[in-house]
């Protein structure tokens, strides 16, 4: 039996990157998967196909984490299509980098909206259904820990992930569900393939691993954090970066 025979899971931006490796993993685990994405219904669905080709179970769902009122009904649709919900990965999110004087309200307001307000209204939303034993897994940064002069707001968002992180872990502790994160250092997705030219190489020549981070790497950690041997693991985040401090 596989490990998560039975279980639910939603993963928020599961179309690409490191969200769709850890549906991916999920579902090789056993786990029903419902593939949330924003804009990208192809590649949603194309996540769908790798894993019902694979005898797994999955369905894709639209939901824009940015606005409040799609997100409560990304958890109806777990309810809808698998009956339950056991595990919220909250991965979706954005990134864009910029010196202090490129920081604008509108960006400022679209990073916190994604990265921190989406995840805590999912965690709300799905709270009112997870049963003991349920798991919240926010994917943060290594940024959060050791910001750059370039990553002054995406960096914020990802320490007010790590607060709430904690916090929730407090309030849904008592009910037995666990909110673990994870924070990924450099890994080579479809959202910063822009970037891995001048990036990567730096990154990489202080990571102790010697190479980027693959979706798959980061997924093992997620399956870890969400299974039965991480279950004295609540309001910590764990670094998953080959070593590198940025
Ligand atoms: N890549 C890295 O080096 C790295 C390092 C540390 C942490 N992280 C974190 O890991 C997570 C994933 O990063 P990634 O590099 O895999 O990103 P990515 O390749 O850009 O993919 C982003 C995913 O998030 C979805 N998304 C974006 N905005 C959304 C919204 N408003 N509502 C719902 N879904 C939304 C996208 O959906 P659509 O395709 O439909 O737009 C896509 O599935 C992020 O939280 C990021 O901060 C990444």
């Amino acid at each position: 039996m596989t490990p998560h025979e039975g279980k639910v899971a939603i993963v928020t931006g599961a179309s690409k990157g490191i969200g769709a490796g850890i549906a991916l993993r999920l579902a090789a685990d056993g786990a029903a998967v419902v593939v949330n994405y924003a804009r990208a219904a192809g590649d949603a669905e194309e996540v769908v196909r790798r894993i019902t080709e694979a005898g797994g179970r999955a369905v894709a769902v639209q939901a824009d984490l940015a606005r409040p009122e799609q997100v409560a009904p990304l958890v109806d649709a777990a309810l809808r299509h698998f009956g339950r919900l056991d595990i919220l990965v909250n991965n979706a999110g954005i990134y864009g980098f910029g010196r202090l004087d490129d920081v604008t309200p509108e960006a400022f307001d679209a990073h916190f909206h994604v990265n921190v307000r989406g995840p805590l209204l999912a965690t709300q939303a799905a709270a009112r259904v997870l049963p003991a034993g349920g798991v919240v897994v926010n994917i943060s940064s290594g940024v959060a820990k050791s910001p750059s002069g370039l990553t002054h707001v995406y960096s914020s968002t990802k320490g007010a992930l790590d607060v709430l992180t904690r916090s929730l872990a407090i309030e849904l502790g008592p009910r037995g569900i666990r909110v673990v994160g994870v924070a990924p250092g450099f890994v080579e997705t479809e959202g910063n393939a822009h970037l891995v030219d001048d990036f990567a190489p730096p990154l990489v020549a202080r990571t102790p691993l010697g190479r980027t981070g693959r979706p798959a790497d980061i997924a093992a950690v997620v399956a870890f954090a969400v299974s039965q041997d991480a279950a004295w693991l609540t309001g910590t985040t764990i670094d998953a970066a080959g070593g590198l401090v940025f």
